[in-house]
Parts: structure tokens; sequence; C-alpha cells
């Protein structure tokens, strides 16, 4: 029995080994995964393990143990079915062989709710076969990222991704809606450093904030990612436009910033303006106050200067008045009650203008003022006679006002008495004034001139000053009170001060400039002189020289000339005068006995008639001479 058990035994091996034989066992390979295989905590996963060639491992021991722990089972069967007695607790009930594969020859295991610490060297051993492999599970753990609004910086948007839970450390990066990392394009303070912490399990927490500014879309999107185990977590973000501070700062404060400053400006234009049309209006004004003052000036100087020659002519005035008591009225507010009925009380316009001299003498220099010039508006006519009567004073008056003559040394403040200073005064201007009926149409004219004048700048003066003032005088005078203390010295000590530095550096400038072209024109100036001297020099020199050689040629050829015409003259008159002199001889000798009988014939003849003439002669004169 014993020995049958045993044979029974020994054959059951004998028969394994036979079939192992069979098959080549020392063919058969188990074959795992060269690749880690990888998986997420909380996944099954499956560790691959299978007889290679194909042979059924039912009947087989298969030994799955962490090879990196100590003789840790994870998972034993034998004879058919799991034992998993000895099994590692934290295993307990999460591992599987597929019973259906194993004839296929299939040992793999499969592992359910992966952890963490599952991760390491699996070993698929198969006893019989002295065969195992190795297959190493990587367990990895994920998380989706979440995107927050962590607020505003300068003018963009912090955004914060943080995501937890994350086996291996993963990387973090924050994308634009094209895709391109934000971190290298926006290196700011935050945007480049990831936050990373490690929780008691040895999971991985990383945040990472970044600012972005307004795009198009404003889409970002946070990307985690873990190249060990092949993960990627992306999460999207759009931040509305309204988020984005520079919205604000444009509508909050570049707005009223603007409208502030136009503001500024604008009043600041108007002010200007204003000032500007008030500084006119003051030089406007203080332009006809100065003309206006000039015009009074001169008026007045030509009433006193009339009112000082009517004086004179007082006995006149009272012979010839015959409004006096317009007159008396006239001055009534300024005599003395008493004094006026003298005047009234007084017969005659002479006695009446007799009173009313004594009570103006009385009365000062303003009393006698205003008599003359009431005198003038009421007896106007008179007025134009006495001073017609002696217009030359009045041009006189008027030209050295007028600056048309030249000044004299008439005293005019002590009105003349007597006519006689007066008369030498007026021959002393004679030569001045030229011929006397020039004089008296000047004169006319003049007193025209004067009265159309006075009349006519005194009633403009008036109605101007009055128009004037009245409409402007007040606002003006206001305006130029206050404007002008304000403003005015500041404005015309700046305008002093730029227009005194504008005029020196003008007058500098000028002067520098001239200066400069005046040395250059002088420059200029003396090299034409000294080049066109030079060039004359040479000019000069050159005809001299040309001219002397060519009279030296002429005089050479001339006197070769003279010389050859000489010596031929010489030649030809010798010649001539040979020849002439041996015709001459010839002919002197021929004719000289022709001559010599010819001479001596016509003498002879000559005397005898001249003998017959005087005989004749003789005869007639004895007969007529008694
Ligand atoms: C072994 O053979 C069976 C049937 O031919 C097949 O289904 C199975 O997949 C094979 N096993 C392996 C590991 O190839
Ligand atoms: C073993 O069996 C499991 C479960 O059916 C299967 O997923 C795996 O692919 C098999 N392995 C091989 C090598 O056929
Ligand atoms: C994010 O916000 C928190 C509080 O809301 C703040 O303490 C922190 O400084 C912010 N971080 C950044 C980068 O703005
Ligand atoms: C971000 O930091 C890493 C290291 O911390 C560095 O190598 C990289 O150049 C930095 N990028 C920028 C844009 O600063
Ligand atoms: C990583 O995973 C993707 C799909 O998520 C896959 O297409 C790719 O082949 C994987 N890469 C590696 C190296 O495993």
């Amino acid at each position: 029995m014993k020995t049958s058990a045993a044979c029974c035994f020994g054959g059951i091996i004998l028969c394994i080994g036979l079939s192992l034989r069979a098959t080549g066992s020392s063919q058969i390979q188990l074959v795992g995964s060269a690749d880690p295989v990888v998986a997420l905590a909380g996944d099954d996963v499956i560790l691959p393990c299978y007889l290679e060639p194909n042979v059924s491992a039912v009947d087989m021991m298969v030994e799955w143990t962490r090879s990196d722990l100590k003789t840790q089972r994870v998972h034993l069967y034998r004879e058919g079915r799991d034992s998993n007695g000895e099994q590692l607790p934290s295993y307990r009930g999460r591992t599987t062989l597929f019973k259906e594969e194993l004839k296929n020859s299939n040992v793999s295991l499969k592992l359910t709710g992966v952890t963490l610490s599952d991760a390491g060297d699996y070993k698929c051993f198969i006893p019989i076969l002295t065969r195992e492999t190795t297959i190493p599970l990587i367990v990895g753990a994920v998380s989706q990222p979440v995107i927050s609004i962590n607020g505003t910086k300068d003018w963009g948007v912090v955004l914060k991704c943080d995501t937890g839970g994350w086996y291996p450390q993963p990387e973090l990066e924050w994308l634009d809606s094209h895709g391109n990392v934000l971190s290298a394009t926006e290196p700011t303070e935050t945007s480049n450093s990831t936050e990373t912490e490690i929780n008691p399990e040895g999971r991985y927490t990383v945040r990472r904030y970044v600012t972005i500014r307004n795009t198009v879309n404003n889409r970002f999107t946070c990307r985690v990612v873990q190249p060990q185990i092949n993960q990627t977590r992306e999460t999207q973000i759009h931040v509305p436009d309204d988020m984005f501070p520079s919205v604000w700062w444009i509508v909050g404060i570049i707005i009223p910033a603007v409208a502030a400053i136009a503001a500024v400006v604008v009043l600041f234009y108007f002010r200007r303006k204003q000032r500007h049309k008030l500084k006119k209006e003051v030089k406007k004004n203080l332009d006809l106050q100065t003309k206006l003052d000039t015009e009074e000036r001169i008026r007045q100087h030509v009433e006193e200067k009339v009112v000082g020659f009517l004086d004179a002519r007082r006995p006149k005035l009272v012979d010839n008045v015959t409004k006096v008591m317009p007159l008396a009225d006239a001055l009534r507010p300024m005599i003395q009650q008493q004094d006026y009925s003298d005047i009234c009380a007084a017969g005659t316009n002479v006695e009446k203008m007799r009173v009313l001299f004594t009570t103006v003498d009385s009365g000062g220099e303003k009393v006698k003022s205003a008599f003359y010039k009431s005198l003038m508006k009421e007896e106007p006519d008179l007025v134009l006679d006495i001073l017609k009567e002696e217009p030359d004073r009045v041009i006189n008056l008027l030209g050295e006002e007028l600056d048309i003559y030249p000044k004299t040394d008439v005293v005019d403040d002590d009105p003349p008495d007597e006519s006689g200073s007066n008369r030498v005064e007026m021959i002393e201007m004679q030569p001045l004034l030229g011929p006397g009926s020039e004089t008296e149409r000047g004169g006319r004219q003049a007193v025209d001139a004067l009265e159309d004048q006075e009349r006519e700048e005194g009633r403009q003066a008036v109605d101007a000053l009055e128009d004037q003032e009245r409409e402007e005088g007040r606002q003006a005078v206001d305006a130029l009170e206050d404007q002008e203390r304000e403003e005015g010295r500041q404005a015309v000590d700046a305008l002093e001060d730029q227009e005194r530095e504008e005029g020196r550096q003008a007058v500098d400038a000028l002067e520098d400039q001239k200066r400069e072209e005046e040395r250059q024109a002088v420059d200029a100036l003396e090299d034409q002189e000294r080049e066109e001297g030079r060039q004359a020099v040479d000019a000069l020199e050159d005809q001299e020289r040309e001219e002397g050689r060519q009279a030296v040629d002429a005089l050479e050829d001339q006197e070769r000339e003279e010389e050859r015409q000489a010596v031929d003259a010489l030649e030809d008159q010798e010649r001539e005068e040979g020849r002439q002199a041996v015709d001459a001889l010839e002919d002197q000798e021929r004719g000289g006995g022709r001559q010599a009988v010819y001479a001596l014939e016509d003498q002879e003849r000559e005397e005898g008639r001249q003998d017959v003439d005087a005989l004749e002669d003789q005869e007639r004169g004895g007969k007529t001479g008694c």
C-alpha cells in the first residue's frame, strides 16, 4: 500500500516530468512585461505573466511576490486553487488570477484598487519550472487643476491654478489661447514660481500664479503634466473683460483726468484771452488818455496864450463888448454878490465892462481865465476881430506850439502893456514869417485853422471823452485798477525784462553779424583788390612787355625799312641826280649857245623898243606937261 502510494506519487511526478520532457521544459519561458506597468491610484491593474510556449498552468504552482520586499507574498496558487493564508494584509481580497486563462498559460495577476504603496517590483514565479519574471508597477496619482481669480495686480488679473494629490511631482504651466507658455512671456514676479507642497502620504500639491493682460478672447489654460505616468490634466478659464482693471483705469481715472486737464486748459485759455483783452483795453485807454491829455494840454496852452493876448487888449474890449451881462452871469458863482450888483448897476456897457474888469482883476487868475473863456463863447466875432488885427502873434503862438517855427525868445508870460515891445517882437518875427501879405493870409488861415481845430478838437475830445469814459471808463478803471495792480507790475516787469533781454541779444547779434559781415566784406574786398591788382599788374606787365616787344619789332622793322628806303632813295636820287646832272649839263651846253643868241636878240630888240618908247614918251610928255 505504502509502496503503491509511493509508486503512484512517483508515477505522477514521472508523468509530469515526461510530459514536460515531451514539450521540452528547458524551452519554456515565463514572460512578463519589459516596461513598467503604470496605474493610477484607485485603478484595477493587470500584471501580465504567461508561459511561452503555450502550455497549461492549471496544475502548476504560481507564486506572486513583491521582490522589493522580503518574502512578502502577494498571491499564491497551488494545487488548483488560491492559497492566500500568508498573504500580505494590504493585498487581502484585492488579488485574483484569471482561472479560465490558466489553461492558456496566462498566469497574469489582477490587482484591484491600486494604492500608491502598491508601487514596486512584482515577481511572477513558477517553482516547478524554476522560472520567474519581474514586473515593475508604477502607481501615480492625479487630480484636475482648479483655477481661481486671485485678484488684480497692476493692470492685470492674477489667476491661480491649484492642483493637489499628485504623485509623482507634476509640472504646472499656464498657457494662453494659442498654446504659448505664459511664464516665458510674462516673467513677472509670481509667474515663474511654482509653489509645491507635499502631504504626509507623499502626494504633491502644486500652485502657480499668473498675471494676465487683457487679450482678444481672454482664454487661459492651466496644464499639469506628469511625464512618468504619462498624465496630463488641463483646466480652462475665460476671464471676463470687466475683470481687468484697465477698464476701470480708463473709465475711472483717465476720463476724469482728461476732463480735468481739458477744463484746466480751457480755463487757462479763457483766462489768458481775457487777460489779453484787458491788457489791450488798458493800453487802448492809456493811449486815448495820453492823446486826450496832449490835446487838452495844447488847448489849454493856446487858450492861456489867447487869454494873455486878449488881456492886453482891454481898452478895445471895454469899448466893444455888448453882452456884458451874460459874461457877468458866467462869473457870478465866482465873484462877490456885491460886485455882480455893481456891474448890473453900471449905466452903459462901457461902464459895466470897467467894473467887470475891476472885479476880474480882484478875482485872480481863475476868474480871469473864466472871464476870457466866456468872452470867447459870448463874443466870438469880437475876439476873432482882435485876433485878426495882429495875426502874426497868433501864428507864432500856434507855430511854437506845433514846432513849426524855431523857438524865439518871446516872453509871452507877461502880457505886453506897451504895444512898442510887442512891435519889436513882431519885427523880429518878420523875417521868419515872410512878406506881409503872405503873413496876413497865413494869419487868417492860421486863425481859421485854429478856430476850426479848436472847435473840432474840443467837440471831438469832449464827445470822445464823455462817450468813451462813460461807456468804458468805469469798467476800464475797475479793470485797470484791479488787473493792473495785480498783474500790471509783473507783466510790465516781465515785458521790460524780456524786451530788454531780447533787445540786447538782438543788438548783440546784429552787431556781431554786422561786424562779421563787415570783416568778411573787407576781407573779400581786400582779396579781390589784391587779386585784381595782381591781375592788372600782370596784365599790364604782359601788355607792356608785349607792346614793348611789338614796338621794338615795329621800330626795328621801321628802321630797317626806312634804312632800306633811305638807301634806295639815296641810290635813286644819286642815280637820278647823276642822270639829271648829265642831262642838265648836256641841255645846258646845248641850250647855252641858243639862249645866248636868243638873249642877245631879245636884249637888242628890247633895248630898241625901249629907246623908241622913251622917245615917244618924251615927245608926248613935252606936249601935255605945263
Ligand atoms: C494559448 O492557446 C490558446 C488556444 O490556442 C489561446 O487562446 C491563448 O491565447 C494562448 N495563450 C497565449 C499566452 O498565447
Ligand atoms: C490573460 O488574461 C487576461 C484576462 O482575460 C487578459 O486581459 C490578458 O490579455 C491575458 N494575457 C495574455 C498574454 O493573453
Ligand atoms: C492671492 O490672494 C490672497 C488673498 O485673497 C492674497 O493673500 C495673496 O497675496 C494673493 N496672491 C497674489 C499673488 O496676488
Ligand atoms: C523660470 O524658473 C526656472 C527655474 O526655476 C528657470 O530656469 C526659467 O528660466 C525661469 N523662466 C523665466 C521666464 O524666468
Ligand atoms: C501617453 O498617453 C497617451 C494617451 O493618453 C498615449 O497616446 C501615449 O502613447 C502615451 N505615451 C506613453 C509613452 O505611454
